[in-house]
This record gives structure tokens, sequence and C-alpha cells, in this order.
């Protein structure tokens, strides 16, 4: 296949400072009920990108759970490799991509972990069996197989319920410094407006595609 010669076109949309909102969160917010709208598959999912202990950059994907004003939370495992870089250094880039809205959106931030009470009340509306998964998983350690983790999940299945949070895992809120949206345009001459927190203040600027 000549990856070359793929080639598509971007003129779904605009985004000009006119008719953008001030807010960032507002911004954020209109695009993401657009993304469901136009039957994205799965807009809440987001890249998180972290610095990793080895000094890499290293990204995943998760699905973010809530975001208002306090900033754009997500649910992980605090042992996991995410977890153990953000430890060590809380800023984080989010990402979205919506290709069928020919959108992304770029977030910088710090992280922080949610109080245990947002942690405790996403865990227990999360069905069983994902609870126990959450459990047993020792996320991003290396194991043996696969049959010594189903029946690490069997015998917790077999336990006194309900299930409790373990204190190894919990929500991180990513409180944004920087927002940037992209609107793919024709003739790859996109538009890009960033908004830059300042004195409590969000500045709005357009950079060249
Ligand atoms: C669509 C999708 C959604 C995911 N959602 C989450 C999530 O919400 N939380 C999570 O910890 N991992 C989630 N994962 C798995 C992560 O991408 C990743 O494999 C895992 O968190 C371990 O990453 P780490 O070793 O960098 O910490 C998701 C993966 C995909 C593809």
């Amino acid at each position: 296949m000549k990856l070359q010669s793929i080639r598509k076109e971007y003129k779904l949309s605009v985004l000009d400072e006119s008719s953008i909102s001030k807010n960032p969160l507002k911004q954020f917010e209109e695009w993401l009920n657009e993304s469901f709208k136009a039957k994205v598959p799965e807009p809440t999912a987001m890249s998180v990108a972290s610095i990793g202990l080895n000094g890499f950059p290293e990204s995943r994907i998760v699905l973010l759970k809530d975001f208002n004003r306090d900033g754009f939370t997500f649910f992980t495992n605090y042992n996991s490799n995410k977890g153990k870089s953000i430890a060590k250094n809380p800023s984080v880039g989010l990402h979205f991509f919506w290709p069928e809205l020919e959108r992304q959106i770029r977030i910088s931030g710090i992280a922080e972990k949610t109080p245990d009470e947002i942690s405790d009340k996403y865990f227990i509306s999360r069905p069983e069996l994902s609870q126990i998964a959450a459990i047993v998983s020792n996320q991003s350690s290396k194991i043996k197989s696969r049959e010594k983790l189903t029946k690490l999940f069997d015998e917790e299945k077999s336990k006194l319920k309900p299930f409790k949070r373990p204190d190894y895992w919990g929500g991180y809120v990513v409180k944004p410094i920087r927002y940037e949206f992209w609107q793919g345009r024709e003739n790859r001459l996109h538009d890009r407006i960033i908004y830059e927190k300042e004195n409590g203040n969000w500045n709005i600027s357009r950079l060249a595609p």
C-alpha cells in the first residue's frame, strides 16, 4: 500500500474567533456534544501522555468520566506505569481525536488524585465484575499467565460483597493550563485556536497550521 498517495481533504467545518466560546470548558462541552451527535464511536476516549520514569514520553488511551471547573477526570490504578510517572511529574497532556468531525483537542494540565469520596462513588457505580478486575489487576506489572489472572478473578468473585475500592485504584483530575482546538480545513490550512491561562484569565490566540 502506498501510504504517501493517501490524501483526504478536510472541509466539514470551520473554527473562528467570532463564534468560539471565551471559556475553553464551554467550547470543549460544545464539541463533545457534537461528537456524540456525529456518532463518533468513543468520543470520551482520550490519550493521556505523561513523562515516563525513564524520561521517555508515554501515552495511553483512557476514558474521560467527568469534566467541570475542577478539571478532567479519569480512573485508573495508581501503581500502574501512568500512576508512577504522574507521581514523579504531574504534568500531562490529554488528546482527543474525533475523525468524523475532522477535529482534535489537546489539553495540557496538572494531574492530581481525586478525593477518596469521588473515587469511591465512581468505583461502586461500576459493574461488579469491573470492580473485581480493578481489584485483582496489578496494572502494568508483569504476570506469569492469563490463567493466573483469571484464577485471582474467580477467587475474588467468591468473596463477600460489596467489594471495597482498593486504595491503589482511583481517579485523577487534570487541571488545564492550556487548550488547543483543531479543525481540519481545505488545503491543509487548518484552524488552530489555543487558550492559555494567565493570571486566572484565558487568553485566546490563533496558531499557524
Ligand atoms: C478504549 C480504551 C479505554 C481505556 N480506558 C482505560 C481507563 O479508563 N483507565 C485505565 O486505567 N486504562 C484504560 N485503558 C487501558 C490503557 O490504555 C492502558 O493499557 C492501561 O491503563 C495501562 O497503561 P500504563 O501501563 O501506561 O499505566 C483503556 C484502553 C482503551 C483502548
